[in-house]
């Protein structure tokens, strides 16, 4: 396996997919993120703006996978402010991706790895619309690509969720894997499916969905 670069490796799901990584991955961290404990005495921490391109395509060279799991979520939006951009989904859930895709694309990376979100190619709403771009941004930038798009993220901390899994269960009787792609996963098992999809080629030009996502992280 070649050399990942990681991106929202201090997030929810970017923390359980840590422990897969080997000494040599790139975990991209903003600034204000990389000076603090634990990342600040992480060698393999790179503090870098997610959004500045030419900074990114220093970051990215020798690196084989890009793999993003950055997003953010209404409730931390906020206008630019001390030095730090803006933060709302243009910015964050597409501008970063973008970014990286770019400068990996310009870098000579081959493949990038997108977490995306299950049901943006037909779902209404700012979210979706913002996922949309991101997944078309990465297709559009010439690297070999895989968007991986699960359902609601659940583990310690974030069980609320589970409980929609009551709503899938009886479309899961008629179609089990269209249940799957519905209810929610949770998040070791889902980072499991992340670091066997950014260590192999074999999901290149996929959209892997719930029913992928559970069995890939299970196997
Ligand atoms: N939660 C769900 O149920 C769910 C379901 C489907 C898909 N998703 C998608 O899955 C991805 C991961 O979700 P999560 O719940 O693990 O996310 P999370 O815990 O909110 O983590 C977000 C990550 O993005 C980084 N980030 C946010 N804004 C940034 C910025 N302006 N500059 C640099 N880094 C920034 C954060 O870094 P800092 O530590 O520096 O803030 C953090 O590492 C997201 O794209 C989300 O939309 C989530």
């Amino acid at each position: 396996m070649g050399t990942i670069a990681i991106a929202g490796i201090s997030g929810y799901t970017g923390l359980r997919v840590l422990p897969h990584l080997g000494h040599d991955a790139k975990l991209l961290l903003r600034p204000s993120t990389a000076k603090r404990p634990p990342w600040k005495d992480d060698a393999r921490v790179v503090s870098v703006d997610l959004l500045d391109e030419h900074a990114l395509e220093r970051a990215l060279a020798g690196v084989e996978t890009v793999v993003c799991l950055v997003g953010t979520t209404r409730a931390q939006f906020k206008p630019a402010q001390d030095g730090e951009h803006a933060v709302d989904y243009e910015t964050v859930d597409v501008g970063i991706p973008r970014a990286l895709a770019r400068a990996g694309k310009r870098a000579g990376c081959k493949r990038f790895v997108l977490l995306s979100s299950y049901g943006v190619e037909r779902s209404p709403g700012a979210y979706p619309a913002a996922k949309r771009a991101a997944e078309a941004a990465v297709r559009d930038s010439g690297l070999s690509w895989a968007v991986l798009r699960p359902s609601f993220i659940v583990g310690p901390g974030r069980g609320a969720a589970k409980a929609f899994d009551t709503v899938v269960a009886p479309l899961r009787m008629f179609s089990r894997a269209a249940g799957d792609d519905m209810r929610s996963i949770d998040v070791e098992v889902l980072a499991r499916a992340i670091v066997r999809v950014a260590a192999s080629p074999e999901f290149d030009g996929k959209v892997l969905t719930g029913r992928d996502l559970h069995r890939l992280g299970r196997s």
